[in-house]
């Protein structure tokens, strides 16, 4: 089993690095321990004692993310509509994309940069219209991942756990834990046992679902163990109001009571009260709570969301791709148009 590790900081032994590091000796713990009861289970049934090496049963690799040339995405849509391929020829999209895929599992850690996920994240997300084409083969090898958000203060990081899920989401992993720590100084986070727990189950819970033994994954799966830590654990631990596909805490609520994840596109609803016993979602599972107000989504948002493979199918043939011929035809009136602001190209500085 191949797990790798991306690191989306810059700071060598920094929090991500850290904690990445960490989930990874946990996916190792818990690979070697499958092996071994599945040598074990092999070797009942053939009579005879069965001893696996441990450490081979999970074969774990690092990257760093910044470590990487990685060029934004030019927006020229030849992945989609040329002959398949990204039209950037020099850059490590095409040998980040193998090792993604080519893994079992991948422990996704970034640090917090202004309330979301360190730009390289961005880069790369951006580039996702590359692998759009084949979703389907994508999912057709089950692939798990694990994120590990590290930030200073959970008042600045709206965004810093559900945008890493995004990027998971995105490649078509299935989601199985999602980890927020927050400490500010380089290594700081490990003076916080929790943390390192935290990332350390993580890495577990990876490495048991790449091994088909995993408890139903994380947000996807509804009953999975959001490992979430400090603040951010008190703000999420009840899992009340926390989007059940991506962990996102921030909605759209609308006049009539209809609420939309802006990351995956969940629909839920606003209802006032507890919601416990209504059999559904998100907030069936949150338990008894005083009242208040609550967010309820149906189960069918793990197969309508944007991310979800028939809508992302849809979205990619019947929207992007069918882009191309009505705007084929819209094109003539467009060049017309474009023409004013074309003739203003000498205000462009010439930086020499
Ligand atoms: C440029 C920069 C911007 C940051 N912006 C935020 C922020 O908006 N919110 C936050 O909670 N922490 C922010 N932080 C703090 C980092 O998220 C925090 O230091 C984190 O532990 C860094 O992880 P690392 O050690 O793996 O690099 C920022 C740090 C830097 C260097």
């Amino acid at each position: 089993m191949r797990i790798l590790g991306l690191i989306g900081s810059a700071r060598r032994l920094g929090n991500t690095e850290a904690l990445v590091k960490e989930a990874l000796l946990g996916a190792r713990e818990a690979g070697a321990q499958a092996a071994v009861e599945a040598g074990a289970e092999a070797g009942a049934q053939a009579g005879a004692e069965t001893v696996i090496q441990s450490e081979t049963a999970v074969e774990v690799s690092l990257l760093r993310l910044t470590d990487l040339n990685i060029k934004p995405c030019r927006g020229c849509m030849s992945c989609v509509f040329g002959d398949g391929t990204c039209a950037t020829k020099d850059d490590d999209m095409p040998y980040l994309l193998d090792l993604m895929l080519q893994a079992d599992g991948v422990v996704i850690g970034a640090p917090t940069y202004i309330l979301s996920p360190a730009a390289i994240i961005k880069l790369i997300t951006d580039r996702f219209l590359m692998v759009a084409p084949r979703i389907r083969e994508l999912r057709a090898k089950k692939r798990y991942a694990a994120t590990i958000n590290v930030a200073g203060l959970p008042s600045w990081d709206p965004f810093g756990s559900s945008m890493l899920n995004m990027f998971a989401l995105a490649f078509q992993f299935e989601l199985v834990d999602s980890v927020t720590a927050f400490s500010p100084g380089p290594g700081e986070t490990l003076l916080d046992q929790k943390n390192i727990e935290a990332a350390h189950a993580a890495g577990q819970q990876l490495a048991e679902a790449a091994a088909g033994r995993g408890k139903k994954a994380g947000f996807a799966g509804g009953e999975g163990v959001t490992g979430v830590t400090g603040a951010a654990g008190a703000m999420q631990g009840s899992r009340r109001n926390v989007c059940p596909v991506c962990g996102n805490l921030y909605f759209a609520i609308f006049p009539d009571g209809k609420v939309t994840c802006p990351i995956c596109g969940a629909e839920g609803r606003l209802v006032a009260g507890n919601a416990a016993g209504s059999g559904i979602g998100n907030a069936a599972r949150s338990g008894p709570a005083a009242g208040g107000l609550t967010v309820e989504f149906p189960a069918s948002v793990h197969s309508t969301n944007r991310w979800a493979e028939e809508p992302l199918i849809r979205h990619v043939n019947d929207w992007i791709i069918a882009s191309k011929d009505t705007y084929r035809q819209k094109r003539p009136a467009i060049k017309e148009l474009l023409q004013k602001y074309q003739r203003l190209n000498d205000w462009w500085i010439k930086r020499d």
